[in-house]
């Protein structure tokens, strides 16, 4: 079965991933299967953070599949392939590269526009499933200030339609799942590190438990999704709750 062959739509939900998670539970759901809603009212994002979108205005889906071919040693690839497939749609309208933030957000400019919560459901030595939260701006117009977001409205100055976005969206990820069920891995981290944000250059980051900053340059995103960081000429590795990078 391909990406978004089995659609759910409901007017409203609390959040997409919760629901997937809820109806996993109760019955099985064809591989690939979508549930999409035009309001969510209590989205999930990263670190227990809400994911907040204006009604009708945006994607707020979540793709159910089974990667039961992936080894778990090489789980990541899953989120490093599915920023390049939110990627690749986004540049599509857009007309030029966009960024991966590390570890699953989307930049144009310097603001985000969409954001990846992908939870993954491993039994013994393998993966159940996964459920790939994604959330895109399209049509929303005004963000919170302390929010750094744009939409493909604000970048384009018009409406676009939530409809071919989705579609787009649907073939793109089709495209590097494909290439996930191939090994592709090498290939992968290549899409993948050439849109990662601020690779290479000098950045200020953070440690989240001290509040400690240094500088330093990013220097790849291994395989665990682990980020390598030049620091006074020293790699320094972390995960993604230990530290944040200010652009
Ligand atoms: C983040 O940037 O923190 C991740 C945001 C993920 C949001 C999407 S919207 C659809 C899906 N359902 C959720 O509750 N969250 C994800």
């Amino acid at each position: 079965m391909g990406i978004g062959s089995f659609r759910i739509q409901l007017d409203k939900l609390t959040s997409t991933n919760e629901f997937a998670i809820k109806l996993l539970k109760k019955v099985a759901l064809p591989d690939g299967t979508i549930i999409d809603t035009q309001h969510q009212t209590r989205g999930k994002g990263q670190l227990n953070a809400r994911w907040i979108a204006e009604p009708h205005n945006n994607i707020t889906s979540s793709i159910i599949i089974y990667p039961h071919f992936l080894p778990l040693d090489k789980i990541y690839y899953l989120n490093k392939a599915i920023c390049v497939g939110v990627a690749w749609c986004i540049e599509e309208f857009v007309g030029r590269r966009v960024f991966i933030k590390w570890p699953n957000d989307v930049y144009v400019q310097n603001t985000k526009i969409a954001g990846l919560l992908i939870q993954n459901s491993i039994m013994g030595r393998s993966l159940q499933h996964s459920i790939l939260g994604i959330g895109i701006n399209i049509n929303q117009s005004t963000f919170p200030k302390s929010f750094s977001a744009c939409s493909l409205k604000t970048i384009l100055k018009e409406n676009i339609s939530r409809y071919e976005v989705m579609e787009k969206l649907l073939n793109y990820l089709q495209k590097v799942y494909n290439e996930l069920c191939l090994h592709s891995f090498q290939q992968i981290d290549r899409w993948y590190h050439e849109r990662l944000l601020g690779l290479n250059s000098d950045l200020l980051f953070q440690q989240l438990d001290t509040q400690k900053q240094f500088n330093g340059k990013i220097i790849m995103v291994d395989k665990l999704g682990k980020i390598h960081i030049n620091v006074d000429g020293i790699v320094k590795i972390y995960v993604s709750k230990e530290i944040e990078f200010f652009l």
